[in-house]
């Protein structure tokens, strides 16, 4: 439950029968907040694109009905197995018969029982397959940075929009539509660090391999970059998203909250209320 009003944003509309679901996380309680977003494609056979947490649902829900009816949704894709992408997925599979689930084979094992969706309703498609929704194909590719091994983006090949699932993201100071409304260095060093919290192997990795990665998603020259944790990446700030991205295995980050934050919140909760 939030204790502070949240700020709430109707469906965005990024691309031509392409609509971001918003959601946000922090707002009031933390320094920053950080987007929560699914995305529904409104193809001949309409797709939903990752389904948010289910504190939401309610909201979630209504938002995805507000673009498309139930019964018309023929693909729910999840992008990976971590309970922001996959919160409402029973839920929505529930109220949408019509509805094949795209998952991995992965993915089906690490949700194990917490996945109610039986596998004569899915279908698994790995990194740099495709599938058919009537209109255009989609394509999952795996972003560069990731959180889980099961991991996919999707790209539509009609709208040229990407779906980067935890990739290219980057906290805000107040929830936004855009990733243009943000200052655009606290942007490209918000998607550096949020980078090395989601994914701390890169420090690991080889660089001219990681950009390899990197070139990947450029190759596919998106229109829109969309995510679960970034505002919708448009125009400018679509390049300036890849680079930041290229610059994160090297780049300083700040350290994540430790204790001493964790007793900061503590105090802030049980400080006494004045009368
Ligand atoms: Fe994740
Ligand atoms: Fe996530």
């Amino acid at each position: 439950m939030y204790a502070h009003p949240k700020t709430r944003f109707e469906p965005t509309r990024i691309a031509p029968d392409t609509f971001l679901i918003h959601d946000h996380h922090g707002e009031g309680e933390a320094p920053v907040s950080v987007a929560l977003n699914s995305m529904v494609i409104r193809a001949a056979q309409p797709v939903v694109v990752d389904t948010g947490v289910a504190e939401n649902r309610d909201q979630f829900l209504a938002d995805v009905f507000s673009v498309v009816e139930p019964a018309d949704i023929r693909w729910v894709f999840i992008s990976h197995d971590d309970i922001d992408h996959t919160g409402n997925a029973n839920a929505l599979m529930e109220l949408a018969p019509k509805a094949t689930l795209v998952i991995n084979w992965f993915m089906a094992e690490r949700m194990g029982g917490s996945l109610a969706v039986s596998p004569t309703r899915q279908r698994w498609v790995g990194d740099g397959e495709r599938f058919d929704v009537g209109d255009r194909t989609l394509v999952a590719v795996r972003p560069p940075v990731f959180d889980s091994p099961t991991t996919r983006g999707l790209y539509d090949s009609k709208t040229g929009v990407y779906w980067a699932s935890d990739s290219f993201a980057a906290p805000m100071l107040q929830p936004v539509r855009y990733a243009a409304e943000l200052d655009e260095s606290f942007y490209v060093e918000g998607i550096n660090t949020f980078d090395r919290y989601v994914s701390p192997w890169l420090e690991l990795v080889d660089d001219a391999r990681f950009q390899t990665t990197v070139d990947r998603v450029a190759a596919l020259a998106p229109t829109v970059i969309a995510g679960c944790h970034t505002p919708a990446v448009t125009g400018d700030r679509v390049t300036a998203a890849i680079a930041a991205t290229r610059r994160s295995p090297s780049a300083e980050s700040l350290p994540e909250p430790d204790q001493t934050v964790l007793e900061q919140i503590q105090a802030a909760l049980t400080a006494p209320v004045a009368a």
